[in-house]
């Protein structure tokens, strides 16, 4: 499987997630400003594996002789929509906290490089408790990617899918394109070709008419933030999914580590949603696709209200509707 983001002698090694599936290339980050750089940018997208580059890119700054505070406001302000980003730096400087003068630059890489190892295996618990979910011999539709690529590894949403093939279920994937980043068609794809995983691409449009043809067993996606409530923050484009899935009684799945879960926020209707730039619009990599000078929108999340949501899996297990308890018990808190 693909290694989404490593920390090296040499600096922060993040395969490049703006070019695949054609383009196989790395960037390296030495410095925290370069880190906030990739994050803005995409080289490294999706809320877990933000939280460890933020948590890496703390690191960097510590080893830089940066101002601490000024790294970590910097870092956690750079994406404002997933929690796992500000998670992520949040605990670095807890720690940074307890270390009187000693081994601090030691300490702050052990614990970057033990988010990004405590990631992988909470992905692989998402997906043992997933799996059973998913009904054999029927397809799995996704939206974006909330895959290895957009964890440390193994993914939320492809953990389940991944748990359930290894499990012995033969099932198959839909991965909606995802418009305007196209993480579907590019980084889903990529992925379950990868592992063999038989997998259709459709445009965001064509749900719908699948749905009604029966052809979906379930839904399965990740969330950028989980309020108290069960509100689930996601790429653009999955609150259309939910509805349309309630609509043909297709059973809608999230997937996501405690660390997604925002238990301060009592609903979703405070989650800031990032305002992306036009170009992703209206271009397609290089191709300018619209009129110029045309109005744009680019907001690259939306909030799927609880109700659409029939159960939220999490390393501890999975949690059903009243969320306000169930997300809490999960969490131990
Ligand atoms: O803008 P992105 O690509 O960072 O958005 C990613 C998503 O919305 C994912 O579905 C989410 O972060 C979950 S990833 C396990």
């Amino acid at each position: 499987m693909v290694e989404t983001i490593l920390w090296t002698d040499a600096g922060v090694v993040m395969i490049d997630q703006r070019y695949l599936p054609h383009k196989q290339e790395y960037v390296t980050c030495r410095t925290y400003l370069e880190m906030v750089d990739a994050i803005k940018t995409m080289v490294i997208r999706g809320a877990p594996a933000i939280g460890v580059a933020g948590a890496m890119g703390v690191a960097l700054g510590v080893q830089e002789g940066a101002d601490f505070d000024t790294v970590c406001d910097t870092l956690a302000a750079t994406r404002p929509t997933a929690v796992n980003l500000s998670w992520g730096v949040e605990r670095m400087r807890r720690l940074r906290a307890t270390l009187n003068g000693h081994d601090i630059l030691p300490r702050m890489i052990a614990e970057a490089k033990l988010i990004r190892e405590e990631d992988i295996a909470i992905c692989q618990a998402i997906g043992r408790h997933g799996a059973d979910l998913v009904v054999d011999g029927k397809t799995v539709l996704t939206h974006c990617n909330a895959g290895a690529l957009a964890t440390a590894g193994y993914g939320t949403a492809l953990g389940v899918i991944r748990a359930a093939v290894s499990a012995g279920k033969k099932i198959d994937v839909f991965a909606d394109e995802t418009r305007p980043f196209l993480q579907g068609a590019r980084l889903t794809a990529w992925e379950l070709q990868q592992d063999g995983i038989p997998t259709t691409v459709i445009t965001d449009n064509m749900a719908g008419y699948f749905m009604k043809k029966g052809q979906i067993g379930c839904v399965v996606v990740g969330a950028d933030r989980i309020a108290a409530n069960g509100d689930v923050a996601n790429k653009i484009g999955t609150y259309s999914v939910a509805v349309l899935a309630k609509e043909n009684g297709v059973p809608f799945y999230v997937a996501a580590p405690v660390s997604t879960f925002d238990l301060n926020m009592a609903s979703g209707d405070k989650i800031e949603i990032e305002q992306r730039p036009h170009r992703e619009v209206t271009h397609v990599f290089d191709a300018h696709i619209t009129p110029v000078d045309i109005g744009i929108q680019n907001p690259a999340f939306d909030v799927t209200p609880n109700r659409y949501v029939t159960a939220i899996i999490c390393e501890n297990g999975v949690a059903r509707a009243p969320y306000e308890t169930s997300l809490r018990a999960l969490a131990g808190c």
